[in-house]
């Protein structure tokens, strides 16, 4: 990595947002439940009786059934909480999910996060929809790959795991990651307090496909 990407890369890490204290309690809260098996075990099976409603859109196991709306399967519970609180707070833009988060409570999106959180994502790779054998595809795949692993590794993981707050990635769904890209670059848009909007000003509209094709064959 050369200087200058580094010395953007540090600065960009330094500039993350901090949790508002709502966040922290509510993530203390979910540790607290995390730390033992019985109410770890009693938050999942409560948080997926009260998905049933989110099933319609994100699939009842968290795999969702449309190519632009978001998996929840694995993603990190940090992750969900945060934007719980950013949907209920209007931070983030989108009308079905400000409505939903405002309903729900602490203890629903704490369940509910934990129920998602534990399910297995699909992704495209597991079912076997990449296509290798388009010459096009495969270079598109490689280029993604060196620009992921020279660049968003660094908070999203080398795997596409993420941490905590930081979303996981790995078998995301491929319009959905270039709708969301697409709209961070411009500004952001529905999302315009995300860190992300910064970040997308080092990517060019040209990287967008590949990268998420990249990612979204990740597993
Ligand atoms: C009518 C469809 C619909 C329903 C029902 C729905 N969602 Fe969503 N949800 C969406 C869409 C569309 C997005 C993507 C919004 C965007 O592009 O920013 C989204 C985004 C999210 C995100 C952000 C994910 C990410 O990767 O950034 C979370 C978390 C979420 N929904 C949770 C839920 C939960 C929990 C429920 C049930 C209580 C639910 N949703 C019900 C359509 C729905
Ligand atoms: C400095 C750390 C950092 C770097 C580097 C970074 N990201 Fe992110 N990314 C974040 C954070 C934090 C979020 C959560 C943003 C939010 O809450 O709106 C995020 C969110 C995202 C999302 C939305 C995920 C979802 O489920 O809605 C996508 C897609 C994404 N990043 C892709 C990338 C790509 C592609 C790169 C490399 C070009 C990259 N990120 C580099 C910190 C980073």
């Amino acid at each position: 990595m050369s200087l200058k990407k580094s010395l953007l890369l540090i600065s960009l890490v330094l500039s993350l947002p901090c949790y508002s204290d709502d966040n922290v309690s509510s993530i203390d809260k979910m540790l607290a439940i995390k730390n033992s098996q019985v109410t770890l075990q009693t938050a999942i099976k409560a948080g997926k009786e009260r998905a049933l409603l989110c099933g319609y859109c994100h699939g009842k196991d968290g795999n969702s059934v449309k190519d632009t709306i978001p998996n929840l399967a694995q993603q990190n519970p940090e992750y969900l909480l945060k934007q719980f609180q950013l949907f209920a707070s209007g931070e983030r833009k989108n009308y079905v999910m400000e409505q939903l988060a405002d309903i729900l409570t602490e203890q629903e999106r704490i369940n509910i996060a934990l129920y998602f959180s534990s399910q297995i994502v699909n992704s495209a790779a597991h079912e076997g929809l990449v296509d290798y054998s388009a010459e096009a595809s495969a270079e598109s795949l490689l280029e993604g790959q060196h620009r992921y692993q020279s660049f968003c590794f660094a908070c999203h993981g080398e795997s596409g795991e993420g941490n905590k707050d930081l979303p996981r990635l790995a078998g995301q769904k491929k319009a959905f990651l270039v709708k969301t890209l697409n709209g961070f670059k411009r500004g952001g848009g529905s999302r315009a307090s995300s860190p992300m909007v910064k970040i997308m000003k080092a990517v060019n509209d040209a990287q967008i496909e590949p990268l998420a094709r990249y990612i979204s064959n990740m597993r």
